[in-house]
């Protein structure tokens, strides 16, 4: 039996003995790293774990990992917790900072004397001078709320090393979520209703003393695990780690990626436009307001704040310009999105113009992408099969077509029942959200 056949046995042979296998029932856990921060729509940490250390015993010469839609990291974290090398990318800054954050380093003492320094700035600090400035802030924050975000802000920058300025942003990032106006019960940027923000008790500073103290603990926990794996010099991963801020429909990673390629894909991409599934952008507008720009990837251009649908405008299927005309060429390489945009015609044009705008800039990914892989390589995506109106939309065919049609070779599909996709339901993402397809693939050998 050739690899590929053997691999394919061996990822079959965990759904035939249980069906639920993938879904990773009752053991979907974050854990350490992957708790730092609330992310919309994390993937499960075990389970991309265990497939890449399955995948790996088919290919044990993989030695560095890609994920380019890495979100909040949870490829990253798993990819370092089995001593490999990784690149992830995201088209979201906060997103970018998240990674930033994770991939350490774990330096657990110094950063105990720091947050002690850090929060004696903040309980000295006694100005109630607001230090950013956004359209609507006072829609957003509340004027106690937003004084005590400055004085975290403020101490915050007078930290001299970046990686600790990082741990310090996320946890700033989360004090935002959970002290601005909009709801947390939803991705979306929501108001609240004007009596419960003005009833609401609520310290930022306080809440941003329990994040911080709390992801210290996540921290040491991960810091543990790679020191009794060998794989921290120093409390530094010994491998390399590179996080970028960019998009996947265009960027040709390095310009001497030749010899850089990735010898395993590893990725979950958005399940749909952000506008009409999870709005990363809009989840992550408020936060980033706080947080130095400069701290993150070196970004000197905020254009992606101008307003609160710009990073979901800059992501999959955010600009719908020219859709329709794109689909042409689509239904060439892919039956199943011919077919989708017939069973659509019935529907509001709006609907097509959706699924061809996300299908296009999907299926602009996947050149750059496999030219970052070698030839060979294995990929595993996860993909959601959306609704929009009364039709699912089958994104796992649609993909494999993209795929097909680039001379890449399919291994097996399984199948994982979501277990418990925080705020989907709210999010009115349809039932048939909460199955996912893992889409193992090859790439061809050119
Ligand atoms: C399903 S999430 C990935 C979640 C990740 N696996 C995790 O566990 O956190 C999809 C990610 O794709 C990103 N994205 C959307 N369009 C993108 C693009 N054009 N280039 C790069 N990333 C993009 C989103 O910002 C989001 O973080």
């Amino acid at each position: 039996m050739n690899t590929d056949s053997a691999l394919k046995k061996r990822l079959m042979s965990y759904a035939r003995d249980d069906r639920d296998y993938w879904s990773f029932r009752g053991k979907a856990v974050r854990e350490h790293a992957h708790a730092y921060l609330q992310y919309p729509a994390m993937m499960v940490p075990q389970m991309q774990g265990e497939l890449i250390k399955v995948i790996r015993e088919f290919a044990p010469g993989i030695k560095k990992v890609y994920d380019p839609f890495v979100g909040s990291g949870t490829v990253m974290t798993e990819s370092m917790l089995q001593g490999l090398d990784f690149v992830g990318q995201d088209i979201n800054p906060l997103a970018v900072l998240i990674c930033q954050t994770k991939k350490g380093p774990f330096f657990e003492k110094a950063l105990h004397k720091k947050i002690e320094t850090l929060l004696n700035i903040i309980a000295e600090d006694s100005s109630h001078h607001i230090d950013i400035d956004f359209p609507n802030i006072f829609k957003w924050f509340r004027h106690d709320t937003s004084v005590e975000l400055s004085r975290i802000r403020r101490a915050i920058r007078l930290e001299t090393s970046i990686w600790s300025r990082r741990f310090f942003w996320v946890a700033l990032a989360e004090t935002v979520r959970l002290s601005s106006n909009s709801r947390t019960s939803t991705f979306k940027l929501h108001i609240r209703p004007s009596p419960e923000i003005h009833e609401r008790n609520i310290s930022p500073v306080e809440t941003f003393k329990n994040i911080i103290q709390n992801n210290l603990v996540k921290l040491s926990e991960i810091k543990k695990l790679l020191g009794e794996k060998g794989f921290l010099e120093k409390s530094k991963f010994r491998g390399t780690i590179d996080i970028k801020l960019a998009d996947s429909a265009k960027s040709p990673l390095s310009p001497n990626h030749n010899k850089d390629r990735f010898d395993l894909l590893v990725t979950s991409p958005p399940y749909g436009d952000n506008v009409s599934t999870v709005p990363y952008g809009q989840y992550s507008y408020l936060p980033l307001q706080w947080i130095e720009k400069a701290d993150i990837d070196s970004i000197t251009d905020d254009s992606f704040l101008s307003t609160t649908h710009e990073i979901d405008r800059r992501s999959l299927g955010g600009i719908r310009n020219a859709a329709i005309e794109a689909s042409g060429e689509l239904t060439k390489i892919s039956k199943t999105f011919s077919q989708t945009i017939k069973s659509l015609r019935e529907e509001p044009r709006d609907r097509t113009i959706r699924v061809s705008a996300f299908c296009r800039d999907l299926n602009k990914c996947i050149d750059p992408i496999l030219s970052a892989l070698n030839p060979g390589a294995y990929m595993a995506w996860t993909v959601g099969n959306r609704r929009v109106g009364k039709r699912t939309i089958a994104m796992d065919k649609i993909l494999s077509e993209f795929l097909l049609a680039r001379g890449a070779i399919k291994i097996v599909t399984l199948n994982r029942v979501i277990p418990s996709k925080r705020m989907a339901v709210k999010n009115n993402i349809s039932s048939t959200m909460r199955m996912e397809t893992i889409l193992i693939f090859k790439k061809g050998n050119s």
